[in-house]
Order: structure tokens, then C-alpha cells, then sequence
């Protein structure tokens, strides 16, 4: 791996902004290969070079992959001049430079969403040909019985005449504004709520509550994130498989 000066892999990692690890590389906290490095633009090659912060040993990540609770109101973008992004809610120890919401959900959609900084993985992920199950929890207005279930289960045609893939539709509380659970294999632009349109059942609350075998941690309440565990990691690559070996 090409060797980096110091403070940007810190600040990479999760240590602070530029100017805080610059601080705290000048005051002596740092040691590469047992010697303290005292110049935040000392090169240095994290794969190869034991780095130590205060006596702990920096674990080099090259990607962070972040499970978010995704709150309504807030754009999936990385950044955005007027409105608050996903991103902007990530704590400064988990931000990364290049940090992106992997796939989208509306600005009033809420739950899990992954962020990455790792492009390639995200694309993987995204692919529809992968056919990834994405798991929905929607309130909607007017009842749903077998009828509904069974329109989407032949595959809805949108009303711009896009036709969306077979997808399954169970009703998970009865009534006049039932709790759908609906499960589809692809990522169409509003998808659920146009598929739900199509059928005459307005969407009035939507959560996604799982992407593949990944299910949003009850835990996080709405805006928290956590890092995926080494086990969630590896799930997303079972589904996902590079074409060639990660190393
Ligand atoms: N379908 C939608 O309509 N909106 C979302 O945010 C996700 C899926």
C-alpha cells in the first residue's frame, strides 16, 4: 500500500478533524515502529508500520460500514446545502471522508440504511441483479385482503407503465389503516409508495426494517448509528461476492 501522511490516516480512522489529530500527533501521543512521531505529515504505510496511539495499537481499517436508524426528514445524501443529510447525523469517531448512504430512502421513509465509504461494496449491494430482499413495514389508508396481496404478487405495472417484479405483500395488523409487511428485490425511484398507489392504498408511514439477511438493530433509536459487526460484514458478503478475492 502507497504510504500517507499520518494525520489523514487518523483523521480517516476516526480520530478527530485534521487539525485535532494534528494536535494531538505534536504532543507526542503517536508512535510509528516504537518511535514517537511528532510531524503530522510523517509517511507512513498503516498495512505494514505498528501504530500506536496512547499505547493502543491503531486496528487499520481501509472501509467503515455504518448500520443507521434513519430518522423522517432527513435527505440520504452525503451532503446537502439546505436540508440535513444521513450523513451530517454520523458521530465524528464513524465519520470518514468519502462516507455515503448505500442506496436511498425518501426524506419521510425511516430505518436501516447502511453507510460506507466503500464504493465498490455499495455498488455490489445495490445491483438488482443480485436481487437483495428489502423488507418494508408501511402503514397505509383502506383495508388490504388477498385481492391486494395477490396484484402484487403477479408483479404491479406502475402507472408509467414500469413493471416491478413479483413481491410479496402480508398484513401484519388488520383495520382501516393496516401495518403492511411488503418485500421486494429491487430499488425503483418511491417504489413501495407507487406500487401502493397503483392499488388505491396511500401510503401514510413507511420503515425498512431489512436488506438481505441485515436487520435494523431495535436498539438505535432514530438518527444512532453503529458500526456493522464482523459477523453482519461477512453475511453482506455471502450475498454479495466480489468477482475477485478482497485482499
Ligand atoms: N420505496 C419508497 O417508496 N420509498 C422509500 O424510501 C423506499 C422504498
Amino acid at each position: 500500500m502507497a504510504k500517507q501522511r499520518l494525520d489523514k490516516l487518523l483523521a480517516n480512522q476516526g480520530f478527530g478533524s485534521r487539525t485535532e489529530v494534528g494536535k494531538l500527533i505534536r504532543s507526542g501521543t503517536v508512535q510509528v515502529e516504537g518511535k514517537t512521531v511528532r510531524c503530522p505529515s510523517f509517511a507512513c504505510d498503516p498495512e505494514k508500520d505498528n501504530i500506536t496511539i496512547a499505547g493502543e495499537t491503531l486496528l487499520y481499517r481501509p472501509f467503515i460500514y455504518l448500520m443507521m436508524n434513519k430518522p423522517a426528514g432527513v435527505l440520504s445524501a452525503s451532503r446537502d446545502h439546505r436540508a440535513k443529510t444521513v450523513v451530517d447525523l454520523v458521530p465524528e469517531h464513524l465519520r470518514r471522508k468519502d462516507l455515503f448512504p448505500a442506496g436511498r430512502l425518501d426524506k419521510d421513509t425511516t430505518g436501516l440504511l447502511i453507510l460506507t465509504d466503500d464504493g465498490q461494496m455499495a455498488h455490489r449491494m445495490l445491483s438488482p441483479k443480485k436481487g437483495i430482499e428489502k423488507v418494508y413495514h408501511v402503514r397505509v389508508e383502506g383495508e388490504v385482503g388477498k385481492e391486494q396481496q395477490d396484484r402484487f404478487a403477479k408483479g404491479i405495472i406502475l402507472a408509467d407503465g414500469t413493471a416491478c417484479l413479483p413481491a410479496r405483500l402480508d398484513v401484519l395488523e388488520e383495520g382501516h389503516t393496516p401495518l403492511l409487511r411488503v418485500v421486494i428485490m429491487e430499488g425503483k425511484y418511491h417504489q413501495i409508495k407507487r406500487m401502493l398507489g397503483v392499488i388505491g392504498r396511500p401510503v401514510l408511514s413507511l420503515q425498512r426494517v431489512s436488506i438481505g439477511g441485515l436487520k435494523l438493530d431495535e436498539t438505535l433509536c432514530q438518527g444512532e448509528c453503529r458500526e456493522l459487526t464482523a459477523e453482519e460484514i461477512e453475511e453482506i458478503w455471502k450475498r454479495c461476492p466480489y468477482p475477485i478475492e478482497r485482499n
